[in-house]
């Protein structure tokens, strides 16, 4: 479904992406997991063409969109929640939503849509007219996968949901992910949430320095020695 080839990213002098290649395919949830500054995030931004120095060639749904605008990869259906959510803070919950469906104009698909996005986080519909600002963290992370949800992604990029979140709303989110999944949306997660990350997904990449340096099924990484020591602790 993505397939991603020789990405490479500088940003001045640095070499954040070295020529990562990886695929995702449909129906997956695949992850790239690596620590602080491993290039997770560009790489995102590479994808969906936020940076705009990107090397390399990105195949999706068998075309080439490789420095497509952002909104036209957003319409092909590639949709990434950003890192530390990112919502419009100052708008209600319903306006963020609404504003995740501004590529569109299906307005009958869009308000099944908002029902569907409600019905995986019911807080959301409670406050629906509550300023976004002034949701919790979690509830942040709630809406900015909501909001995601909005542009009717087939594939929907993640970058670190997890992060800075209690333990039971990270279990809570993750669930939701699996949950979105099976409902059919392929899954790229980022994560430096190893664990949970590999618990979720069926492959994985990890990333080190701009390299991928090792890749494989969720299972084996999780018994991998050289995993456990870097990533899980032992
Ligand atoms: N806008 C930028 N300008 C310069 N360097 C950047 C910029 N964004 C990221 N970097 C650097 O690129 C590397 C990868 O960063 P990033 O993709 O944010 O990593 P991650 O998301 O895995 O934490 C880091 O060394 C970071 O300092
Ligand atoms: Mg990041």
């Amino acid at each position: 479904m993505l397939k991603v080839e020789n990405m490479e990213v500088f940003y001045g002098a640095i070499n954040a992406l070295r020529g990562i290649s990886f695929e995702v395919n449909e129906g997956e949830v695949i992850t790239l997991i690596g620590s602080n500054g491993a290039g997770k995030t560009t790489t995102l931004h590479a994808i969906s063409n936020i940076i705009k120095k990107a090397k390399g060639k990105i195949t999706f749904c068998e075309t080439d969109i490789t420095g497509l605008p952002p909104d036209a990869i957003v319409r092909s259906g590639l949709v990434q929640v950003p890192e530390g959510r990112r919502i419009f803070a100052n708008l209600t919950v319903r306006e963020n939503l609404d504003m995740g469906a501004y590529t569109r104009k299906d307005r009958q698909k869009i308000s099944s849509d908002i029902e569907y996005v409600f019905s995986l986080f019911p807080r959301l519909r409670e406050r629906s007219k509550q300023i976004a600002g002034t949701l919790s963290g979690g509830e942040q992370q709630m809406l900015a996968i909501g909001r995601a949800l909005m542009a009717s992604p087939k594939l929907l990029l993640l970058d670190e949901p997890s992060m800075g979140l209690a333990p039971i709303l990270v279990d809570e989110i993750f669930h939701i992910i699996k949950t979105i999944n099976e409902a059919g949306t392929t899954v790229l997660l980022v994560e430096q949430n190893a664990f949970k990350a590999l618990g979720l997904a069926s492959r994985a990449y990890i990333l080190e320095t701009g390299m991928i340096i090792k890749s494989g099924d969720s299972h084996e990484l999780l018994k991998d020695d050289a995993v456990r020591e870097a990533y899980l602790g032992g």
